[in-house]
């Protein structure tokens, strides 16, 4: 940075044939600007030439009759060549055709009269010097903006792709073979089009993530995508919430509020738990489903959006039609599109990956990024049934990863119910389950023999030379017995 001292003042030119006028103005000036005195127009142009690449000169001040040419000429010249220069002509005749013609030819930015006041004189050159710094901020500024619009662009888009990344099909953790692989070849396809969808399946299999994936693979994705969980609001509440209210429409409604399917115009709004709704609500969302608008409480002007509806629900839905608890009209209106997620016991041989990917999830934000599941913990993961599913394996493998005192996350660190289970724990229970084999002997003794070689590797904490000690087995008898159970430890990746 240069030292106030040595900072150079903004330069000025100072165009008069008589030199004692020259004179007095530099002197005037002198304090406040650098100034360069010229006495006719040649002598000018030179010093613009000489001086426009290292100290610019912002304002050129020009008497306008002088011998050979008129100040407006020089002016025009000017700004031809250095077209930011701020141009003032200074003149001892108010001659109208003067003034018109510098302003229209020579675009001169003042007309200042003989004889100038000093003080006078000194302000309107420092507001010449700042007009044309400010010409020059704004190039500057629009230069930037012209650049930083692809920047932003960039921007955006990047972090587009990421939203798309979190949210979209690639978020889906699925073992080749996986029966969810079925579920997001369908996403893909229906994803683009309007339609509405119905999500079933039991509670913690992932149906909002698959509502979120419809939303962000489709022509939406830019838009909202507003949840509301149906189940938690008795019929009042859950109307003003989607449908919003006027001012005054109830006690209480102090305000205007926008409902969230105005939230949602253009995106997409979920419906939770679509399947707890009362037997009212459902005539008026199916009212509002086809007639594509509504009214929020209080108000007589009804509302147009354009939102597609996703809705979910972990009951079955069609049964719940045949009991007469939800409106037929209604659930053919929504499952426009039926996707079903399969429960996590259908797709055993996505738990290896799921379980690993929600690791590498919950253990950074819980300081142990180098978390890691023994071949016995993963086996007894692989082996219980998780009714409670994803949501299920994710709190349990939170609660190991607290639980650890390191790296390493054993099965002693699973819960009992995923350990001892799916071992009846009372005979009736037992005897229900040996009901519930299916297939002849052979098929039948199979799947009791897998229970059994389970139960003493759960109990021997999955230490292959015990379990295979008891069970009189060898060791690698033991590990063949468990690799066509698909009970290996270390499941094939
Ligand atoms: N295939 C998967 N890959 C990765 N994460 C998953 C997968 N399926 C589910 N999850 C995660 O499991 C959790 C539960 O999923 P989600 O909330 O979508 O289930 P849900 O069916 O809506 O559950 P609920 O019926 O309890 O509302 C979420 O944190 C989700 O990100
Ligand atoms: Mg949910």
């Amino acid at each position: 940075m240069i030292p106030p001292g040595l900072r150079r003042l903004p330069a000025v030119l100072v165009v008069d044939d008589e030199l004692r006028s020259l004179e007095a103005l530099r002197r005037t000036l002198e304090e406040d600007f650098e100034v360069f005195c010229a006495s006719g127009a040649d002598a000018g142009l030179e010093i613009l030439e000489r001086e426009q690449s290292t100290a610019p000169v912002r304002v050129v001040l020009c008497d306008q009759r002088m011998p050979g040419t008129t100040g407006v000429a020089f002016l025009r010249e000017v700004r031809q060549r250095w077209p930011d220069i701020v141009r003032i002509i200074l003149s001892g005749y108010t001659d109208a055709e003067d003034i018109i013609a510098g302003v229209n030819e020579a675009g001169i930015w003042q007309y200042l009269l003989k004889p100038w006041q000093p003080e006078q004189l000194l302000l309107t050159l420092q507001r010449a010097a700042e007009v044309w710094r400010l010409q020059q901020e704004n190039q500057r500024l629009s230069l930037d903006l012209r650049t930083a619009e692809p920047v932003l662009r960039r921007q955006v888009d990047g972090k587009q792709a990421r939203v798309k990344r979190t949210f979209g099909l690639e978020s889906f953790v699925r073992a080749p073979g996986s029966p969810l692989q079925g579920v997001c070849d369908l996403i893909e396809r229906i994803a683009p089009f309007d339609l509405s969808v119905l999500i079933s399946g039991e509670s913690g299999t992932g149906k909002e993530m698959v509502a979120r994936a419809i939303h962000y693979e489709s022509r939406r994705a830019e838009r909202a995508f507003i949840t509301e969980n149906c189940g938690a609001l008795p019929d009042t509440l859950l109307e003003s919430e989607l449908f919003g209210y006027r001012r005054g429409a109830f006690t209480g409604a102090v305000e205007d509020r926008v409902g969230l399917f105005q939230q949602a115009d253009g995106g997409t709004l979920f419906l939770d738990e679509i399947g707890e709704t009362s037997p009212a609500f459902q005539v008026k969302l199916l009212r509002v489903l086809q007639e594509g608008e509504f009214r929020p409480l209080g108000s007589t002007r009804p509302v147009t959006v354009d939102v597609r509806v996703i809705a979910a629900t972990n009951r079955d839905l069609e049964e719940e039609v045949r009991a007469g608890r939800f409106r037929e009209d209604l659930y053919y209106r929504l499952a426009t599109i039926p996707v079903h997620v399969p429960a996590l016991r259908e797709r055993p041989m996505d738990l290896a990956f799921l379980a690993r990917q929600l690791l590498a999830a919950v253990a950074v934000p819980l300081g142990r990024p180098q978390a890691e599941f023994t071949a016995e913990a993963l086996a007894c993961i692989a082996a219980y049934r998780w009714p409670g599913n994803v949501r299920e394996l994710q709190n349990e493998i939170q609660r190991m990863v607290v639980l650890a005192s390191g790296d390493r996350l054993g099965a002693e660190l699973l819960s009992r119910r995923v350990l001892c289970s799916p071992v009846g724990e009372t005979q009736a229970a037992e005897l229900a389950w040996l009901e519930g084999l299916a297939g002849g002997l052979k098929e039948r003794m199979d799947q009791l023999e897998l229970q059994v070689v389970k139960e003493a590797m759960i109990r021997h904490r999955w230490n292959k030379s015990r379990a295979a000690r008891e069970l009189g087995l060898s060791r690698v008898g033991l590990r063949a017995k468990l690799a066509r159970f698909g009970l290996d430890p270390e499941p094939q990746a």
